[in-house]
């Protein structure tokens, strides 16, 4: 008998039995490394070439190496509950599958809605702030892209022959957009090949700013090391930091979209603990590095700039090496928009296997093996979205939504270790309900830093949400109607 509650749940038998449904099979090409550099892909990004500067500036001072600590606390927690989770049930669709298994057909649908947060819009944020980079790099050889035609509507800029004008679109990130949906329709396996080339790249120029500005620091940047409060919560001091933390959140999202590729990895029990725990480490040490350097280099208020990281070398004074950041910095936006684009359709897929989506999202097509229809149609809201909003309210909508998918997480461990207390688990997190509840603080702690009109937002967009689950999804589930598969 099916269940046609709302709280019907998934067994673990069928989510993983589920996998390959005959006919929308996705090829399964991915190793270990491929998967670490996809993580890599998708954390570094906006988060450190341009936030970390933003949030030095105005809430944290230098004592953002420390809000970049505690933002890696709280991801080493959700980090591990991942890997039980993603090693456990190997199938596309990451925290959306793992509370269809928890909580139940509702719960999935609100988080699916609200990882559209963390994909769709992510891959949104970090495409304005690929636009300011390639506009800046465009500048340095003599390439003058009109600024109203790179800002959102509305917005407005300073020029600079000291005028003010108001944007109209942001052109460069729909066109990075477009030229990324296109790869993706075109394969997954040459997607991943490129990106383990740009990740590489990424990893040499943020590498070599640490290698090379720590001789240039001056520790009379780093004091005070913790700016004493204004008097306004998160204007420096202890609350700055936090506030800082919220902020740079941002930098760390992308560690769980590894998890998105779990059908499509070749060992998915061992590859998954690797990619998602190697990933996040390797970026935590190169952030609080990348951090401290900064900050060394140029006094924290002078960092509230759109290329923070280029401007700390010039403060070292090699031109050459400037324009080379920028570089690095644009490679290393671009695999960040590839890697959530991708994370993106295949949530869909997953939600549309389940009849909780149009059938549209599940299609693959015959010789390409990728969600074509699902990701051109996904490329199109996101260079709309992109094109029209400025970065600091996407950013913001990001961070929230993310870390309300990650308490969910933390949670479904915990309740699939009642109640599928002999499911096999390849992976586990140590120290069981600890682990879990303290990634849970550590995210609520980081929501309570970020500002009230936030939170507004995340409520509106869940009601847009369950409206749509109301109209749709609750009269085409394939698990509450089994029959009319
Ligand atoms: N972590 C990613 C970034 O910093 C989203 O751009």
């Amino acid at each position: 008998m099916a269940d046609t509650s709302y709280m019907a749940r998934k067994s673990i038998a069928d989510i993983v039995g589920s996998a390959d449904v005959e006919g929308h099979a996705l090829s399964k090409t991915l190793g270990a490394a491929s998967i670490t550099a996809m993580g890599i892909g998708a954390i570094i990004g906006a988060g450190i070439f341009v936030l970390t500067g933003t949030a030095a500036a105005q809430f944290a001072g230098p004592g953002i190496m420390l809000s970049f600590v505690l933002g890696g606390i709280a991801c080493a927690f959700v980090g591990l509950c991942y890997s039980e989770l993603a090693a456990m049930l190997p199938v596309c669709g990451s925290s959306y599958t793992y509370t269809y298994a928890t909580l139940g057909e509702i719960f999935a649908w609100i988080i699916g809605w609200d990882l559209i947060l963390e994909y769709a819009m992510g891959a949104a944020t970090v495409a304005v702030g690929w636009s300011g980079y390639i506009v800046s790099l465009l500048r340095d050889v003599g390439i003058n892209i009109p600024p109203v035609l790179a800002t959102a509507p509305g917005t407005v800029i300073k020029l600079a022959d000291g005028t003010t004008a108001t944007g109209v679109v942001n052109l460069p990130a729909v066109v990075i957009i477009a030229i990324l949906t296109t790869m993706l329709v075109l394969g997954t396996k040459e997607s991943a090949r490129l990106n383990n080339v740009m990740v590489a790249v990424k990893l040499v120029v943020v590498v070599a700013f640490i290698a090379i500005g720590m001789f240039f620091i001056n520790p009379a940047n780093w004091h005070p090391f913790i700016p004493a409060n204004t008097g306004k919560f998160g204007s420096y001091g202890m609350s700055g930091i936090l506030r800082g933390s919220a902020v740079v959140f941002f930098a760390f999202i992308g560690f769980d979209a590894v998890s998105t590729a779990a059908q499509e990895a070749k060992r998915p029990q061992r590859d998954m603990p690797i990619g998602i725990l190697g990933s996040l480490i390797i970026c935590t040490l190169l952030y609080i590095l990348v951090a401290g350097v900064l900050t060394g280099l140029v006094p924290y208020g002078d960092l509230n700039v759109p290329d923070p990281i280029a401007k700390g070398v010039d403060a070292i004074g090699f031109t050459w090496f400037s324009i080379l950041i920028k570089i690095g910095a644009l490679t290393g936006l671009t695999t960040v928009i590839l890697v959530l684009l991708y994370g993106q359709s295949r949530i869909f897929f997953t939600m549309s296997q389940d009849g909780l989506l149009p059938p549209l999202f599940a299609r693959v097509h015959p010789r390409l093996h990728t969600p074509h229809l699902s990701q051109m149609l996904i490329g199109t809201v996101v260079a709309i979205v992109a094109a029209l909003t400025p970065i600091g309210v996407l950013g913001e909508m990001v961070s929230i939504g993310t870390l309300f998918a990650f308490i969910l997480v933390c949670g479904a461990v915990m309740y699939l270790r009642r109640s599928d207390a002999s499911a096999m688990r390849p992976f586990r997190v140590p120290g069981v309900p600890v682990v879990p509840v303290l990634g849970i603080l550590f995210c609520l702690l980081l929501m309570v830093g970020l500002p009230l009109v936030t939170w507004m937002r995340l409520v509106v967009w869940l009601v847009i949400g369950m409206t749509i689950y109301l109209s749709y999804g609750r009269n085409h589930s394939m698990l509450r109607f089994p029959e009319r598969r």
